[in-house]
């Protein structure tokens, strides 16, 4: 795990993403107060977080359970003079204790699958003022024809993932509706995610050549990195944001 967190700790993002997404999701929410509260769950290092403090002059809670991007994110905020309007948290996603109908947008940005779509869309509700917005990104199928290697692939790293019309009849079900969807474009995989990484692996092979478990963290990455680039149209982060129905 540690190499795991070696490769991670000081990349630009915890997942694909990229600001002009998050601007992209952000303005399809026509319905806000000037001052919005925003829950950001599973924030990372926080690259999202910032671009909503950009975006916005409302206060933001972040929060994640990893204290060095939290570290990270609590240095950059300092740093930009943005501690009155952004809070960052050491909290679980699991129990998040916030007061019934406290916020105007949960934003969950590469996040939410940890927790389960469906799940968490029925969890976070409550906490969601009347007519508040989720916006999350979640991994997707984007054609229903997967080869067999990425089928068996995608069944053991995360067996849930569904296409987008079944996320968009779990949105109705757990009592929202639907404001926009769109892809990822496949840049937001790489610039600030799967590239950063792939330049700090050759390095790492290296550094623990003997170490079996660490070469198979690096392997894992290397892995996934290859199925995206081999099946990028297959599957993709998609940005859903729904209202409160
Ligand atoms: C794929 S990363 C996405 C990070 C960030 N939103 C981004 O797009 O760069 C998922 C994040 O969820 C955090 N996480 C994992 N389990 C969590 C939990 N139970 N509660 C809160 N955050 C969690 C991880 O530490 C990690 O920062």
């Amino acid at each position: 795990m540690d190499v795991f967190f070696e490769i991670h700790d000081d990349i630009p993002r915890g997942g694909p993403g990229s600001i002009e997404s998050t601007r992209r999701a952000f303005l399809t929410m026509t319905d806000l107060p000037k001052q919005p509260i925003i829950l950001d769950v599973g924030c990372g290092p926080g690259m999202q977080t910032l671009d909503l403090a950009s975006l916005t002059k409302g206060k933001i809670m972040a929060v994640d359970t990893h204290q060095p991007f939290l570290d990270r994110l609590n240095g950059t905020v300092d740093q930009q003079n943005l501690s009155e309007r952004v809070t960052v948290l050491n909290n679980d996603m699991f129990s998040l204790n916030f007061d019934p109908e406290t916020f105007d947008v949960i934003w969950a940005e590469g996040s939410i699958y940890i927790m389960g779509f469906e799940e968490a869309l029925r969890a976070w509700k409550p906490m969601l003022r009347k007519s508040g917005y989720l916006a999350a990104t979640h991994i997707t199928w984007l054609r229903p024809d997967p080869p067999d290697d990425l089928r068996s692939y995608w069944a053991k790293e995360y067996p849930l993932i569904k296409d987008i019309e079944a996320n968009l009849e779990i949105v109705r079900q757990c009592g929202y509706k639907l404001i926009a969807h769109f892809d990822l474009p496949e840049s937001d995989w790489w610039d600030h995610y799967y590239t950063p990484i792939q330049q700090k692996l050759p390095a790492l092979k290296e550094k623990y050549k003997s170490n079996v478990d660490a070469l198979a963290v690096v392997q894992m990455e290397e892995t996934e990195i290859e199925m995206y680039r081999k099946y990028a149209s297959y599957y993709g982060y998609v940005f859903y944001v729904m209202q409160v129905d």
